[in-house]
């Protein structure tokens, strides 16, 4: 720790030092009196675990200081750290004095009371950070978003800034937001969109700096109000240049892999939470994920699978249906009890830029299906080949001039090359258990929500 920055409870549950005197700045979570002292449970974001605060009786003006405390409340405690007698602590601290920094009125406090709902909890999204499963969610998305940045800087990618406004569809799906000024002249000569992907963008860079990697915003305006979709959401992309599909999925692979690894490593406590009171399977999950080889299968044998399972989906299927989330959770759910990397999808239902195989009505494209979630990656292999490349680019009904500057690419020095998008706050939801991606984003965008 920075030698002039106050201590955090969580150094001071860790590695404060016993017979010290310390200042302990927190929230109180509970308070309890009994006839000669009264005990606080502090905490400050920094850790899920409370400190104990224990204020004697005989402390000048105590019982006064204390008596509007309660839930919410912030305050400075200057004590002694002595050694916890209570089991799940090694420490607590007694207080010689207490300054209240700020009250919190129990009858509009909405967290004063325990045991609301997350749903209750998202209309208060921004009161929800103090609540202990969204401090677990939250420290957790932290703990992902910097693993991802050593995973990739561990293997040679480098980081990159792909633009937020766009003028070029890259999904092809239309789902976008347009970029307007609240004037009527055309701010950039022609329309522009909030990104879906910054994968083009990535792939331009890809061929000149190798292997890089976006971490951005990405923005849909489907409609779709489920609790997997946002309308803002964020992304990361890594992009290869010299690599095949198969490149892609080891490094897909590898990339779930420490992500659960760093989860493992820095929020036991987090973990430990959220598999009691959010999803009991949790913990089994994210270990069968680290220890086990993902499947790998190709879509055709996914429908196969699907037929011959003898479920009723509500959607059914056939080879060149769209698999749905109710087939891509029976595949890593029920049928393969893990992650499943599933290749070949018919060319018809992916966007063009995928690499067309040799039986001519496939691509190279991957989804990686996880247990809970379904497809937490979409990515390919991309298609290199400038004729083949234009010819999709027809056949999608989009217009050749549109992605000039994307043909360029391959115009010149065209090699295999491959990537991916992880939707980052599917894999929170697959880190933490949460059940609704509105719970795993601190403020989430969705249809007809847009508060906070
Ligand atoms: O499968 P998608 O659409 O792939 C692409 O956008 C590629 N251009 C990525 C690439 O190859 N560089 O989206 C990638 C992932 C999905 O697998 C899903 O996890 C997530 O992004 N995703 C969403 N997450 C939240 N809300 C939405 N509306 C999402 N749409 C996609
Ligand atoms: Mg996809």
């Amino acid at each position: 720790m920075a030698s002039n920055m106050k201590p955090t409870l969580r150094w001071l549950l860790e590695e404060g030092v016993v017979g010290e005197t310390y200042e302990a700045r927190g929230w109180v979570r509970t308070k309890r009196d009994s006839k000669t002292v009264s005990f606080l449970a502090l905490n400050d974001g920094s850790i899920i675990t409370n400190l104990q605060v224990v204020l004697p009786s005989e402390l000048d003006g105590v019982a006064e200081v204390l008596e509007p405390v309660g839930t919410g409340a912030s305050v400075c405690v200057t004590g002694e750290l002595v050694e916890s007698p209570g089991k799940g602590q090694r420490v607590e601290l007694v207080a010689k004095s207490i300054e209240v920094l700020g009250l919190a009125d129990g009858e509009t406090y909405p967290l004063q009371k325990k045991g609301h709902t997350f749903e209750f909890l998202r209309s208060i999204a921004h009161l929800r950070p103090r609540a202990n499963a969204f401090g677990a969610v939250f420290r957790i998305r932290a703990t992902l978003a910097m693993a991802t940045h050593r995973f990739f800087s561990d293997r040679s990618f480098h980081y990159v800034h792909t633009p937020i406004i766009t003028a070029s569809d890259c999904e092809g799906a239309g789902e976008m937001f347009e970029v307007k000024t609240s004037g009527d002249e055309p701010f950039f000569g022609r329309s522009a969109m909030l990104t879906v992907s910054g994968q083009l963008n990535a792939e331009a860079l890809a061929y000149g700096l190798g292997r890089v990697y976006t971490f951005g915003p990405t923005f849909r305006a489907e409609n779709s109000n489920t609790s997997r979709h946002l309308a803002e959401f964020w992304m990361i992309e890594p992009e290869m240049a010299f690599a095949d599909i198969h490149d892609d999925m080891d490094l897909a692979e590898d990339y779930l892999k420490a992500m659960v690894d760093a989860v493992f490593e820095e929020n036991e406590a987090e973990l430990n939470f959220l598999g009691r009171f959010v999803d009991k399977t949790l913990i089994q999950t994210l270990e069968s994920t680290r220890s086990q080889v993902f499947e790998r299968i190709s879509y055709t044998d996914a429908i196969q699978i699907l037929e011959a399972s003898g479920e009723r989906f509500e959607f059914p299927v056939s080879w060149g249906v769209d698999l749905q989330t109710e087939h891509e959770r029976f595949l890593t759910e029920t049928h393969f009890k893990k992650p499943v990397m599933v290749t070949g999808y018919p060319k018809d239902i992916k966007a063009f830029y995928m690499y067309g195989n040799d039986d001519g009505k496939t691509v190279a494209a991957l989804d990686v299906l996880v247990p809970r979630i379904g497809e937490i990656i979409g990515g390919s292999q991309r298609e290199h080949r400038l004729d083949q490349l234009e010819a999709r680019i027809r056949e999608d009904g989009l217009e050749p001039e549109d992605y000039s500057w994307y043909l360029d690419l391959n115009r010149y020095g065209a090699t295999p090359h491959a990537g991916f998008g992880l939707g980052f706050e599917r894999a929170v939801m697959f880190c933490t258990g949460m059940q609704n991606i509105r719970d795993v984003i601190p403020f989430p965008r969705s249809p007809g929500q847009a508060a906070f």
